[in-house]
């Protein structure tokens, strides 16, 4: 065992990549995951939630879209099936995650509009269509806040975020927050103990 959290910027746990499978709008995935990065063995309950109940991004989006927190991809990889018109940046602060996402934006024939970066690499004057995120809730709330008042901002003036988080790690606190902060938030969705956040300017 190591120290290793999945926010870990370069994780030393030996990798052991495994695949995963689940299907999406009736499109069926197969990714690689790989030890060190956030839900290896299955695509996340909450992402699984995300993906189900907010509206994805369809052939007349243009984006560009941002999956913050992209891990192994699986946002990353169906926001960029779903809307073959857009450019879809997804980042990380864990460089296998960013690896992965790669690889598996390639795996799936997308590779050509998928531009994987860290934070700090993503131009500072993209003008964002839609941000989706299953969000790194363990870094801590002040972080976590830190993290969203960094890239809310960026959303273009008719554009949406996406958001899932679980009740009882603090969805209803965070909707309030946001709120607080002059977001318009709306419950989009709630299943399974999972909030689906739509938040616009
Ligand atoms: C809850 S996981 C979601 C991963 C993936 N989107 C999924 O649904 O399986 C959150 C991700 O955020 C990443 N993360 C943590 N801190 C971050 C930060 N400051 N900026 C960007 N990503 C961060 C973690 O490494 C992790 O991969």
């Amino acid at each position: 065992m190591t120290g290793d959290h999945y926010f870990t910027a370069e994780p030393t746990t030996p990798a052991r990549p495994r695949e995963v499978e689940f299907s999406v709008a009736g499109r069926d995935y197969t990714l690689t995951s790989a030890a060190g990065v956030f839900s290896a063995d299955r695509l996340d309950p909450g992402t699984a939630v995300l993906l189900r109940k907010a509206e994805l991004p369809t052939a007349g989006t243009t984006g560009p879209l941002l999956d913050v927190g992209c891990g192994f991809g699986p946002i990353t990889c169906v926001l960029a099936t779903s809307a073959p018109s857009a450019t879809v940046w997804a980042v990380d602060v864990n460089e296998r995650a960013r690896e992965l996402t790669a690889a598996n934006a390639a795996r799936v024939g997308v590779a050509d509009r998928v531009r994987v970066a860290a934070p700090d690499d993503v131009p500072a004057d993209l003008s964002l269509a839609q941000i989706w995120s299953n969000p790194p809730i363990h870094i801590g709330k002040a972080e976590l806040h830190e993290l969203l008042l960094r890239w809310l901002p960026r959303l273009a003036p008719d554009g949406v975020a996406w958001l899932v988080v679980a009740r009882h790690l603090g969805g209803d606190s965070l909707h309030r927050w946001l709120i607080e902060q002059g977001w318009q938030v709306e419950r989009h969705a709630s299943q399974k103990g999972y909030r689906v956040l739509r938040v616009t300017r």
